[in-house]
């Protein structure tokens, strides 16, 4: 069957990063011939892009790896790619497990698919997964602007109106309990010029909203130089050069540590119009020895500091974390202190996870595990009272207005979304397009979301 009719299916685990890589995988294939197909079942390609950042998220790939074994026994023709973190870690397990997976890539060979494709021989598993980290040939595709696609072969569905931008890849920070280092690499960041240039594309194709995307966006430029005349660039120069495209609404960046967050950075908030008032700052644990332990490089108190410092640059900064419970040592009463910074903090939202054991990371092997049970008391003990913060946080909501960009339009509602990164019902009125701004009342607030009504005048 000639390249042109196959149909790929990608089926995408984990963080915006492998959002964004399965979209490059996307572009690649459709640059090729190929076409994207709505049914996994159908599909000549599967790519199963994986994550391994918890053992949870790992599990739920190779649960659909185990699936696509039963299509495949039916359709022996079928393709079955495995790529992103697992694919990077455990290629070889993979393969011994599962032989009748056709194409191993790792987290920086995802650009050549097709290729590797075309030279599949039957019944053997290739597998790519070197990792390199030499930033003179960044493999980075552009951000190919979605509405240029014909329907049918949208990478996805996704909200075409925001897109991601990679600023850099890899992790240098080695936090003990993390694989990132292990499956992206080291930290190498992106050209200025690549950047802009791909973003300045995609805001004349109509692009509103850019979030810039990395593991560590704050160390950008510190580990290679990113300059065209090799002089200093970091992070907030190139915030402040990707705000001023003209047409830009909204930008966005994730994701941060809260170690290298400078003053510079957090002044941006105060100066820079079209950067959204939401942070989303991992702090992990509320105790000292627990982030200690972690390798976290910074203190409870260096870290509220941090926090005060952006509310009083952006007083309406909305701020988010991520929290795991139960690390290697954490006690009762070190868990008590991630509840109390809870309370001081009042995150409008979080992501809080049980502690798991990862291959290859320090904190596999630290002593003083913690029970499950116990790590699951914790977890629902700190999400119900986050939920309960999170409704009393969007309440301050209620009665004001906010400007909303419009996602999505059903047949009796509408969503958007503040630049607070809150996600807004509306009931459904007419000559409202998706992409819009707009001005709308805020009057009910839920603990997940806000509904709205428009102001006068719309
Ligand atoms: N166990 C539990 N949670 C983890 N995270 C990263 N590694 C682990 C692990 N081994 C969480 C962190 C991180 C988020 C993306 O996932 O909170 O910020
Ligand atoms: Fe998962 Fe981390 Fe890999 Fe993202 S970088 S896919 S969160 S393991």
């Amino acid at each position: 069957m000639p390249v042109e009719n196959k149909k790929y299916y990608i089926k995408t685990f984990g963080c915006q990063m492998n959002e964004r890589d399965s979209e490059i995988m996307s572009q690649s294939l459709l640059r090729n011939g190929y076409v994207a197909g709505s049914d996994i079942e159908l599909a000549d390609c599967v790519i199963v892009n994986t994550c391994s950042i918890r053992g949870k998220a790992e599990q739920k790939a190779l649960s659909l790896l185990g699936y696509l074994r039963k299509i495949k026994d039916s359709r022996p023709g079928m393709k079955i790619v495995v790529a992103g973190c697992v694919a990077q870690q455990e290629a070889q397990s993979l393969v011994e497990r599962m032989p009748y997976v056709d194409l191993v890539v790792g987290t920086q060979h995802i650009y050549d698919i097709p290729q590797f494709l075309l030279g599949l021989e039957d019944g053997g598993t290739h597998i790519q997964t070197d990792l390199e980290s030499d930033y003179t040939i960044p493999r980075f595709l552009p951000a190919v602007p979605s509405p240029s696609l014909p329907e049918e072969t949208q990478p996805f569905n996704e909200f075409q109106f925001s897109r991601f931008v990679t600023i850099m890849q890899g992790c240098n920070n080695y936090c003990t309990y993390c694989v990132v280092p292990y499956t992206r690499g080291r930290e190498v960041s992106r050209l200025a010029s690549h950047i802009l240039e791909e973003a300045r594309l995609l805001v004349a194709s109509g692009v509103k909203e850019i979030t810039l995307l990395g593991q560590n966006v704050n160390s950008y430029g510190k580990t290679n130089t990113v300059s065209a005349d090799g002089g200093p660039y970091f992070f907030a120069d190139l915030l402040r050069e990707v705000s001023e495209i003209e047409g830009l609404q909204r930008l966005r960046f994730t994701t941060s540590n809260p170690k290298d967050l400078t003053d510079e950075l957090m002044s941006c908030f105060r100066d820079i119009e079209n950067l959204c008032p939401h942070f989303h700052l991992p702090v992990q644990s509320g105790s000292n020895a627990v982030l200690q332990a972690m390798n976290r490089r910074y203190t409870v108190e260096q870290y509220l500091e941090k926090v005060n410092t952006l509310h009083k640059y952006c007083p309406s900064i909305a701020i988010s974390t991520d929290i795991i419970v139960g690390f290697p040592g954490e006690s009762d009463d070190d868990f008590e202190k991630t509840m109390e910074l809870l309370e001081t903090v009042r995150y409008h939202g979080s992501f809080s996870f049980k502690y798991s054991d990862r291959p290859g990371t320090r904190s596999q092997n630290f002593t003083g595990k913690v029970k499950e049970e116990v790590k699951s008391e914790r977890l629902s003990h700190f999400q119900a009272r986050q939920n309960a913060i999170s409704l009393e946080r969007n309440r301050e909501y209620l009665g004001k207005i906010q400007k909303i960009l419009v996602e999505k339009i059903f047949p009796d509602s509408i969503k958007g979304r503040t630049g607070s990164n809150h996600v807004v019902h509306l009931p459904y009125r007419d000559k409202v397009s998706l992409g819009d701004l707009l001005d709308v009342k805020i009057t009910f607030a839920g603990k997940q979301s806000l509904k709205a009504i428009f102001t006068s005048g719309r």
